[in-house]
């Protein structure tokens, strides 16, 4: 029996898996334990499927939200299941902020430390205390501190070994002193201004959907690519023939807008097949509806070859791809 992805994932590609398992309670670990061929996926918004997985799909299915608090911090420890985007409500109507910057990105709790989900000057990693997970392979569980989970831009321990573990809970801590973090773009022109964290929410919210497709209309998976991290002297580079190129510091390297590149490149709005890229923000990838597996990878190759030829650089895909046996590494998406 087959069960079918489409709707599993955000970006909806035609696709099916061997069977689906779905982890509640910590009683099913020895059932878990006797599965072959396994991948994990949550809210599937940061994940394409781009073949039939001939394995088990394992769905982390704990809920839940416990408060308490200490004289600094609030702390919460929240089932791996709740919507992310729902937690930032949640967090707000109780005034507890923070995480305001991180609106109405899409997924789940559990998924938010795997690739350390950041937006508009935030990284999630810096409100968590510790992460409780299931060790898939030894089947019992363990907790990492935030220190242990090496969180990094849209890194952690968890990418660093994809279907070792899976996240039950995610335990957070939330200074009450409060500081808006407004440093980020278009969050700058409230500067000066008498800012709450209601006012921050809004304005990400705006910003957002000002550029970003939302998944429930227009098939996609956020950012299909990371932001490539170059050394200094390949930013001269850069410059000589793009004095406008948009970078961060990044330690003491930088951070190059891959969004601007495919812009700059002139591939906003190209469509192959029915996949495309978004014409308000060109690092996202959009499934028109008729988007086949074949039409994205040739998209996403084009984008990389295009980009590498006008500034040397490889673009690195930041979604998950998952093919026939599991996931597939960037040297598997070249020509
Ligand atoms: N830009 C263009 N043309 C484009 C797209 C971007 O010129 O088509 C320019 C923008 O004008 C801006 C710069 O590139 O000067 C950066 O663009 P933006 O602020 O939209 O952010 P980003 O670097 O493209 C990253 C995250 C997003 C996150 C935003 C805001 C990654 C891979 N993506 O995008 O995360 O929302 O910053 O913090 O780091 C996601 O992970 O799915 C995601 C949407």
């Amino acid at each position: 029996m087959s069960v079918d992805l489409q709707q599993l994932h955000t970006f909806q590609l035609p696709a099916k898996a061997s069977a689906l398992f779905r982890l509640s309670s910590l009683a099913q670990l020895p059932d878990l334990a006797k599965l072959d061929n396994v991948i994990i996926l949550a809210g599937g918004s940061n994940t394409l499927f781009i073949d039939d997985y001939q394995g088990t799909v394992v769905v982390p299915d704990f809920t839940g939200i416990e408060e308490s608090e200490t004289a600094t911090d609030y702390k919460l420890r929240v089932g791996a299941a709740e919507n992310w985007h729902q937690l930032v409500n949640y967090c707000l109507t109780k005034n507890i902020n923070g995480l305001e910057n991180l609106a109405l990105i899409p997924g789940t709790v559990g998924a938010a430390p795997v690739q350390n989900i950041g937006a508009y000057g935030i990284e999630v990693g810096t409100f968590i205390d510790s992460v409780e997970v299931v060790d898939i392979n030894a089947a019992k569980q363990q907790r990492f501190s935030a220190k242990d989970c090496q969180f990094a831009y849209r890194d952690s321990l968890f990418k660093q070994n994809p279907g070792r573990y899976l996240i039950t809970h995610v335990n957070f801590n939330i200074p009450k002193q409060w500081q808006p973090v407004l440093s980020y773009g278009p969050l700058q022109s409230l500067i000066g201004k008498e800012v709450n964290a209601r006012a921050v929410y809004d304005k990400v919210i705006e910003v957002r959907q000002s550029k970003l497709p939302d998944p429930e209309i227009t098939p996609n998976a956020g950012s299909f690519f990371k932001n490539p991290v170059v050394s200094k002297q390949h930013l001269q580079q850069i410059l000589e023939n793009h004095p406008d190129v948009v970078y961060f510091q990044q330690g003491n390297d930088v951070k190059l807008a891959a969004g601007w590149m495919i812009d700059r490149v002139g591939l906003k709005g190209l469509e192959i097949n029915g996949a495309a890229v978004h014409q308000q923000q060109a690092l996202v990838l959009v499934n028109k509806g008729t988007a086949t597996a074949d039409a994205v990878i040739r998209l996403c190759r084009k984008i990389v070859h295009e980009v590498f030829h006008a500034f040397a650089v490889r673009l690195e895909p930041e979604v998950r791809l998952i093919g026939r046996a599991g996931l597939l590494s960037p040297p598997e998406l070249e020509s």
